[in-house]
């Protein structure tokens, strides 16, 4: 079955307390994949201009569309064929899929399309945006050229962005957290999303002015692998920022926990999750309870939940010291190399 048809998990409860404030998670929301893979009419389409940016992630050569349905100048669907080795690539609910499934994120795509919205700023909201500054050190306003942002999640950076002049963001991720990414921010013209593996990423080499990835890399079955792949896609004299998981001297036991979380179906975490995220409060009167049941400290209840799904969920999380990420920078012959206060976050620039 192909990755972007399968339904998120699904769940039994929608509306949860916890200290005192209620969270609701309406059921639409997670049956929205299932009922959109009958429906086209209200989807975003891919872009045509997406054509000149990607490629046979195969043999690297150029692709020929075929139209199946379109909307004015957009493609709902349809299939995307390589003219060198004939692999085909679906177009599916507006969204190239250069993967078969979503294989080892299931978890994120479940995770955001549950809570597609939640990290999107919006109204005075600038917290996304202080994060993508805090872990690139870009200021995106200054943002230029194109873009390409690997694993955009439901994608709160490509929205951020997409506001900058000048700027062509194109985001992937292998799950199908792309459903909820082009829901968000799929129909601007600026912004195109996909379906793929960094492992595998559907572009010719030295195209992009930036390539960033937050918290993506160490979720990946080979980081140093990805990150490598990622600076390949870097043009000369463009940047590349990354933001992975600190490695502690003594590691918490959430990673002793995680042998069994990752293993369990995705509503039980959720569930542990919400659990937790209830008896936040206790944390006020014993101290070691932060100890013995690690979880985000976030003073949002949703985004707590969030938060502590994100970390106990996933199938690989590791974790580096700043010394490994730079070590990555150096062999791979960056130069400008920054190490941001955010930890751990580092920047670099190809030459
Ligand atoms: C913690 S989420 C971060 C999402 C987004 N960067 C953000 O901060 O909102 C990690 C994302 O990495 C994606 N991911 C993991 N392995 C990947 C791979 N091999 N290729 C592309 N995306 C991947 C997951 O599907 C997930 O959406
Ligand atoms: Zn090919």
């Amino acid at each position: 079955m192909h990755g972007g048809q399968r339904a998120v998990p699904q769940l039994s409860f929608l509306t949860i307390l916890t200290n005192g404030a209620k969270i609701h998670i309406p059921m639409d929301k997670l049956l929205r994949i299932r009922s959109r893979s009958t429906s086209y009419s209200e989807t975003p389409s891919l872009k045509e201009s997406l054509l000149n940016l990607i490629v046979c992630p195969a043999c690297h050569h150029n692709l020929d569309l075929t139209i199946k349905k379109r909307m004015d100048r957009e493609i709902e669907h349809g299939f995307l064929k390589c003219k060198q080795c004939s692999a085909a690539y679906p177009i599916v609910r507006g969204i190239p899929r250069f993967v078969t499934s979503d294989h080892y994120t299931r978890s994120f795509s479940a995770e955001w399309n549950l809570f597609s919205t939640t990290q999107l700023d919006r109204g005075t909201t600038t917290g996304t945006r202080e994060t993508f500054a805090e872990k690139t050190g870009l200021s995106p306003d200054k943002v230029m050229g194109k873009v390409l942002e690997a694993g955009c999640g439901m994608g709160r950076f490509l929205e951020v962005l997409s506001h900058s002049q000048g700027v062509t963001v194109v985001g992937f991720d292998l799950s199908l957290a792309v459903e909820a990414a082009y829901k968000n921010v799929g129909s601007r013209d600026n912004v195109h999303i996909l379906q793929a593996d960094v492992m595998k990423p559907p572009f010719n080499e030295q195209s992009f002015d930036l390539v960033y990835s937050l918290g993506v890399i160490h979720h990946t079955s080979n980081p140093k692998e990805a990150f490598m792949k990622l600076v390949s896609l870097v043009r000369r004299g463009g940047q590349i920022a990354i933001w992975v998981y600190q490695k502690y001297r003594r590691p918490p036991l959430s990673d002793f926990y995680r042998i069994f979380t990752s293993r369990m179906p995705w509503s039980t975490v959720l569930a542990l999750s919400i659990l937790l995220s209830h008896l936040y409060w206790l944390q006020k009167h014993w101290s070691y309870f932060l100890v013995l049941f690690p979880m985000s400290t976030l003073a949002d209840p949703e985004r707590r939940v969030l938060d502590t799904l994100d970390w106990y969920s996933p199938k690989y999380q590791f974790k580096f010291t700043r010394g490994d990420i730079v070590d990555w920078f150096l062999e791979a012959g960056l130069q400008e190399i920054e190490v941001l206060s955010n930890p751990i976050s580092v920047k670099g620039r190809v030459t």
